[in-house]
């Protein structure tokens, strides 16, 4: 059955950027419009709810010795000088307004002795700018979110509602096509203004310290409607994942002073930054690791299955610190790993954490077309919508502030635009039905292909080929298996073909988006003849500003991509070389 709602703005997502989207939107509206919250998920199991670390802003420049000018240029060198410098000006000048609202909506952040917002230390941060509710960041954020939106009656949630298609007329949006979880119902939410809001995709990676859910539907869905991908080639790999099972050990334990140390018990991390240390941005201790390995230096432990890693040592740090400021993971490597982290180092190897490609968006967060024309009543905020802050790499705990900032722009703009405007019209009917008969041929056709081989044999050749060290080999070999598996995906089996919370469906779907976004993130790579950021090539292993100071934007045409550049906007900082 198919149900029809109509909305003057939907968000698809429910993380940090959706829900901070749907409260401006509502506030902007002043109670005027109606809002749909769109989400696969529970809302409160959006993947922000495991941000650790914090969120940066400039809170005490003078005690700090910080300024938005400094925060800036951290945030362009960190991202290797791909970041547009004005999209940059605007992050740091509105962070510590976003962090003030969370005061006011409740955050428990943790404070100094006089009462005022704690702030520590950070990678590639020159001084200490990240706010934090001990190691739970996300967490609270999310919950102050939650709790003053349901305060809102023309504000709705949809949970668990999986989107299937973005529908589009033209150069316009017209609204989401969904299917209910609960039901296999399908509903489309008709509106003429959308704001995507869906997170990052790096679950394409089986090694990662995201939740199983971010498989970056939302760019897909903008991908599939012909709509262009920026930067897909970068992904940030955090350098201290918990093994075996990829749990974050939130940078936040260095800023507070834990050491990395190699299978001698040295801090390797001089020999590759010697400033910063273990404070350096996230590519460059990522790299420390692997040339660790690379060297013999990696640790091995059969309590840990033998897998390579080194260790994170908190020990001196002291109980009533990783109490106070880092109780969670001092509690998950108790239940995960037996370890007590004020006893024991903690085995970590890099994991994929974080995307910094996502839909090509403007300043303003609205979504652009293969033109560059804004696209009609659409825009993407946080990780899925690209405006590109983080360049080639993040620092981090830029990305909080990165997702309520533009999560802030695109509702308020969403709601002006809906205020201004008469209502939307329905597009074609035969274009929903479509939509619904794709969904029930997938439930229905007995293929010969599991979806979960398939997967297994991505993760397996994302984690072997389009790691932190790439190669033209490797990446050649898994575009290779990705178009592989994106013929047999054709061929693929539902097994379960009953109605009710059918996740072997839900899966399939979103695995199908993988693949997709996989041959973006391989194509990119293979033609970025340089190494920037986290895209660090053996063949080329310099930046060449000569010839690919640039973004890349790939889009779908026929059944192959189209790969362009697009400029890379300098407002005050020139590229220069960039050490630690
Ligand atoms: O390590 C962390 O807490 C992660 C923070 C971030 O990715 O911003």
């Amino acid at each position: 059955m198919m149900e029809v709602l109509k909305y003057d703005v939907v968000v698809l997502g429910s993380g940090l950027a959706g829900m901070r989207a749907a409260l401006e939107a509502a506030r902007a509206s002043k109670g005027r419009l109606r809002i749909a919250v769109i989400s696969k998920l529970h809302a409160m199991r959006s993947h922000s709810v495991a941000a650790e670390g914090g969120i940066s802003g400039v809170l005490y420049p003078k005690k700090n010795k910080d300024n938005e000018r400094l925060h800036a240029f951290d945030t362009i060198k960190g991202s290797d000088y791909l970041a547009d410098q004005d999209a940059v000006q605007l992050l740091v000048k509105n962070a510590p307004n976003e962090i003030k609202l969370f005061d006011h909506l409740g955050v428990p952040w943790n404070r100094l002795d006089d009462a005022r917002i704690g702030q520590r230390p950070f990678g590639g941060m020159s001084v200490p700018r990240t706010a934090f509710a001990a190691d739970k960041t996300g967490f609270f954020m999310m919950s102050a979110l939650y709790d003053t939106l349901l305060e809102f009656s023309n504000v709705d949630f949809f949970h668990e509602h999986l989107a299937t298609a973005m529908i589009m007329n033209k150069n316009d949006f017209k609204g989401i096509f969904t299917m209910d979880m609960a039901t296999r119902d399908t509903v489309f939410f008709s509106s003429g203004n959308g704001i995507i809001a869906t997170g990052g995709f790096a679950r394409i990676y089986q090694f990662t310290t995201t939740s199983y859910s971010s498989t970056g539907d939302g760019i897909a869905l903008a991908y599939n409607a012909g709509l262009p991908l920026k930067d897909m080639e970068f992904v940030q790999f955090h350098p201290t994942a918990l093994i075996p099972s990829g749990i974050l050990i939130t940078e936040a334990a260095r800023g507070e002073g834990a050491y990395l140390l190699n299978a001698k018990g040295e801090r390797f991390m001089k020999k590759y930054a010697a400033s910063k240390m273990e404070l350096a941005p996230r590519d460059i201790v990522s790299r420390a690791i692997y040339s660790e390995f690379a060297a013999g230096m990696g640790v091995t432990d059969s309590r840990f299955g033998d897998i390579e890693h080194v260790q994170l040592d908190l020990r001196h740090i002291g109980d009533r610190d990783i109490d106070e400021k880092l109780p969670m993971i001092k509690e998950i490597s108790i239940k995960q790993l037996g370890i007590d982290p004020s006893k024991e180092p903690l085995p970590v190897r890099p994991a994929a954490h974080f995307t910094m490609g996502g839909i090509h968006v403007g300043i303003d967060g609205n979504v652009l077309s293969v033109s560059g024309k804004k696209v009609s009543g659409l825009w993407a905020a946080g990780e899925c919508g690209c405006v590109s802050v983080h360049g080639a790499n993040r620092l981090g705990s830029n990305s909080l502030s990165q997702c309520v900032i533009w999560g802030k722009i695109t509702g308020e703009k969403a709601a002006k635009r809906a205020l201004a405007r008469s209502k939307t019209t329905l597009p074609l009917v035969g274009r929903l039905y479509d939509e619904e008969g794709k969904i029930n041929i997938l439930l229905t056709k007995n293929g010969s292909e599991s979806p979960y081989e398939i997967r297994r044999e991505l993760w397996a050749a994302m984690e072997r080929d389009v790691n932190v060290y790439r190669n033209n080999a490797g990446l050649r070999r898994a575009l290779k298996t990705v178009h592989e598996l994106k013929e047999r995906f054709k061929d693929v089996s539902v097994e379960d073909k009953s109605k009710v919370y059918n996740t072997n469906l839900r899966d399939t779907v979103e695995i199908g988006n993988m693949i997709g976004l996989a041959e973006t993130v391989i194509t990119g790579a293979i033609n970025r003849k340089e190494s920037r950021g986290a895209h660090a090539m053996h063949e080329y292993p310099s930046r060449d500003d000569k010839n690919f100071l640039k973004h890349s934007i790939m889009y779908k045409k026929k059944e192959g991509i189209t790969l362009e550049y697009v400029k890379v906007k300098i407002t005050n900082w020139k590229p220069e070389a960039r050490h630690y």
